[in-house]
């Protein structure tokens, strides 16, 4: 089935073939959140599937919208709300948002987004995120699965390929790391980049 259609997703959630969900917040965003490195502002989560990214954001002062074009992952997102954690639920494809989201964003949050699409569309993605965040705005960009796997999705995820791709929008490097809590089969998998967008775009 078509990744770019929601029907290929919906039928996931459907037939509970979702091994993607890990059923709670990811550990590392966790602890981010927990150092108080970043400050809470707005933040978008692309393909947010049940939405624990972005209520655990939400919950620690992050004003959140979660956007995905499944009905079942908005669905779900709907029934697992929680006032402690308000989050914006969008169900809409992330690569037809809306113009007035350009600029808007202090962050832009993904994980296992990026393997989801198809492949041909990186370099579409990556100017979706340049148009969504603000003029030194962050993109927190958990990198899976950097196993070099044929097929997908998950599509494999080359780290270089990353750095190029935000590098070439006149991103900067901030910070990357191996994550240390990252669930037992993506261990070595995946890595946490952090880059800020350049002031003057
Ligand atoms: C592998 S799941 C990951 C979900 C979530 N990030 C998680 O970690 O649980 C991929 C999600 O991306 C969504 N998705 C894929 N392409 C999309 C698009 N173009 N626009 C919006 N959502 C999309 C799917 O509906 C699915 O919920």
């Amino acid at each position: 089935m078509d990744v770019n259609s929601p029907r290929k997703w919906d039928a996931d959630y459907e037939r509970k073939t979702d091994g993607w969900d890990l059923g709670g917040p990811t550990p590392v965003f966790k602890r981010i959140i927990r150092s108080r490195q970043l400050i809470p502002g707005r933040m978008i989560v692309l393909c947010a599937g049940r939405g624990h990214d972005a209520r655990q954001f939400a919950r620690h002062g992050f004003q959140v919208t979660a956007v995905d074009f499944s009905s079942q992952a908005a669905e779900e997102m709907h029934r697992l709300a929680s006032p402690e954690a308000p989050v914006e639920i969008l169900q809409h494809d992330i690569f037809t948002l809306p113009e007035p989201f350009n600029l808007s964003f202090d962050y832009v949050l993904e994980y296992t987004c990026f393997c989801a699409i198809d492949p041909k569309r990186r370099a579409e993605y990556a100017d979706l995120v340049s148009r969504l965040l603000k003029p030194d705005g962050i993109y927190i960009d958990l990198a899976f699965p950097l196993d070099g796997r044929k097929g997908g999705p998950p599509f494999a995820v080359l780290a270089a390929e990353v750095l190029d791709l935000f590098q070439a929008r006149g991103f900067k490097l901030i910070a990357r790391e191996k994550p240390s809590e990252s669930v037992s089969p993506r261990r070595h998998a995946e890595e946490l980049f952090l880059f800020q967008k350049s002031s003057n775009r």
